[in-house]
């Protein structure tokens, strides 16, 4: 959204008027002047609430400073004292019975959005009432298929996100605490929306850089003293290369690439203790700005000096079995990048290339390629995590941060389960045990994912009830309950998809389901204000002031509305999603 400069918008009403004289001008930036105080009329103005002091004691918005009336001009405008609510003076514009006032303030005072636009060689201004976007589903939804709008959304790119660890492949939040942590919920987006990528992205290119299999080996530089062959793996049946190094970080066996547009790497490898491997990458706009990616064998999350970026993959030994990693070098680059504060805008994916790749320590590999994508491999990155790191004895994903959700509820201690995110963990499982062809380490995941559903949020689940009776999942487990609208449709979507896709195992979801909607469907109105929707129900529970959907969160109740009208045909949810469109471009409920 652009943000309106006072003296833009005064020129633009200026412009409106067919002749402008010079004295007109002169009058604009003497009115800027006059409202803005202590601003001068060169500088970008907001619009301000504050009733601030002039030099000469009096108030910006008492009414006393604004000159106007008497500058009749020739295109028949003056200008004019609006009061507004009897709070707040600013400059207006009087044509005839017409009166004009500054979107600035206006903008402000209704938050509204609007900017200049230019197309067909000319310009017009554009009002919009919400920044959100509404997508219609373009047809049934199908928990085999794309995962609501996600194939747009990018999870790790975020500021948010510190990097994406390459111990577990999965994104590394800094939401709530700076040192970073792993978030459930945020890992299930990650793997939902790399599944959703791979449905709808064009199919990626993929260049094989060394499978052992054919005569890729001459293009390895081995220098002295270190050693590179082709054998037979006879765990995997499949041939590999093991290499050798001297222990310096100098030496190791290297590739030489000039390989551009595809950043993803990803390879089969067997490292032993202390071995690690850097990928080169270089500016195609200025040659001598290099950076390094080092991948280590250490717990190390990730770590940057200037033009070196450290990323640890955990602990090796030669005996563990394959492992197979998968990184996108821009996004570890922009990490990097990010963790020292530095700008990353000039080093985008068209603007870098791959010049090379060193091997050192000792071990053996094989896959090495470049793509534009591995949206599977990622996806599968999230589902392993979530199989590994449940809650075995409850089956919940524990969120290990303290969190507030709002004064007069008390903190969720660490180790708190959200519904959404037990959700999105179901909907991530329930792909993979489809996808996988039934793995069914993923589908006992997702059953035992169920057991928070059922556990009172005061006795470490998620499920409460709305006065004592209607059952709620919630995305925070707070005491008193908040009943988070989008976080609980996120639980509702999990509980389908796991239902659809193992049936007859998980009937316990199907009526975790059913039970679900008919809660929705009894409180969905307690959430619609007439002009937007709230987020939550603190206001009825803690006796506040309602805590307002921003229109991102609003536009999420539509698009989730949208999405469950298409496996649920009750006219309540297409008419509520039909009128909360509205809202979104201005329209209200109709008063008495
Ligand atoms: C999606 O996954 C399939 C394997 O199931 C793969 O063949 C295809 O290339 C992938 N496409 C994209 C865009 O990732
Ligand atoms: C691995 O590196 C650490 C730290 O540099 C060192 O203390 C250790 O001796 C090394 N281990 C081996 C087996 O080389
Ligand atoms: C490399 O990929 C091939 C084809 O997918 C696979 O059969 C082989 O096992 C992989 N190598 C390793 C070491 O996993």
């Amino acid at each position: 959204m652009i943000r309106f400069n006072l003296k833009l918008v005064l020129l633009l009403l200026c412009a409106a008027v067919v002749i402008v004289t010079l004295s007109l001008w002169t009058r604009c930036g003497e009115v800027v002047l006059a409202n803005r105080g202590r601003k001068n009329s060169g500088q970008a103005a907001e619009w301000d609430t504050g009733n601030k002091k002039l030099p000469n004691g009096q108030d910006t918005y008492g009414g006393e400073v604004v000159e106007h009336g008497g500058n009749s001009d020739l295109q028949g405008y003056e200008e004019i004292e609006c009061n507004i609510n009897g709070e707040h003076s600013i400059g207006c514009r009087k044509e005839g019975g017409e009166i004009y006032l500054p979107f600035s303030f206006l903008q402000k005072y209704f938050e509204v959005y609007g900017k200049l636009a230019t197309y067909d060689g000319y310009e017009r201004f554009e009002w919009s009432h919400s920044y959100s976007k509404v997508y219609y589903p373009k047809g049934k939804y199908d928990p085999r298929g794309v995962f609501m709008y996600f194939e747009n959304y990018n999870v790790e790119v975020r500021d948010r996100v510190k990097c994406v660890s390459a111990t577990e492949g999965v994104p590394v939040s800094t939401q709530w605490e700076s040192q970073g942590y792993y978030y459930p919920t945020q890992i299930a987006q990650f793997g939902l929306s790399h599944y959703s990528k791979n449905l709808t992205e064009p199919e990626p290119r993929r260049t094989v850089l060394e499978d052992a299999e054919s005569d890729l080996l001459a293009h390895w530089v081995v220098p002295n003293g270190a050693a590179l062959s082709r054998i037979l793996d006879p765990r995997t049946g499949s041939h590999v290369v093991q290499f050798s190094s001297p222990d310096s970080v100098t030496s190791g066996i290297s590739l030489k690439l000039d390989h551009v547009l595809d950043f993803v790497l990803s390879l089969n490898f067997v490292f032993t203790i202390n071995s690690s491997f850097t990928v080169v990458l270089q500016s195609r706009e200025k040659r001598d700005q290099i950076f390094h990616l080092h991948y280590i064998c250490s717990d190390l999350l990730i770590s940057a000096q200037d033009q070196y970026v450290y990323h640890g993959i955990g602990h090796c030994e030669h005996t563990q079995p394959w492992r197979r990693l998968t990184r996108d070098l821009v996004v570890d680059l922009h990490k990097g990048l990010a963790y020292q504060n530095k700008p990353k805008r000039k080093l985008s994916r068209s603007k870098l290339k791959v010049v090379g790749l060193t091997f050192r320590g000792s071990g053996q590999l094989d896959n090495l390629t470049l793509s534009t994508s591995e949206h599977l491999s990622q996806f599968y990155d999230a589902a392993q995590w979530l199989v590994l790191h449940q809650d075995a004895s409850t089956g919940g994903w524990p969120n290990p941060v303290r969190r507030r959700v709002a004064p007069g509820m008390a903190d969720l201690e660490p180790g708190w389960y959200s519904a959404m995110g037990q959700g999105h963990a179901l909907s991530v499982l329930a792909r993979a045990y489809h996808h996988s062809g039934g793995d069914t380490s993923y589908l006992h995941s997702a059953l035992a994912g169920l057991r928070p559903f059922e556990v009172a949020s005061s006795a470490g689940g998620v499920l409460a009830r709305f006065l004592g009776h209607i059952p709620w999942y919630e995305e925070y487990p707070t005491q008193p309950a908040s009943f988070v609208l989008n976080g609980f449709i996120y639980a509702l979507l999990g509980l389908y998809d796991l239902g659809v896709v193992a049936p007859s195992a998980s009937q316990q979801a199907t009526q975790l389901f059913r039970q679900g909607m008919v809660s929705l469907k009894q409180l969905l109105l307690l959430y619609d204000t007439g002009s937007g929707t709230t987020y939550d129900l603190r206001h009825f529970m803690l006796g506040i002031a309602p805590n307002l959907a921003r229109w991102d969160y609003h536009a999420t109740h539509v698009n989730q509305l949208l999405l469950l009208a298409t496996i649920d045909h009750d006219p309540l949810l297409t008419a509520t999603a039909e009128r909360w469109i509205g809202y979104m471009s201005g329209k209200k409920a109709p008063h008495n």
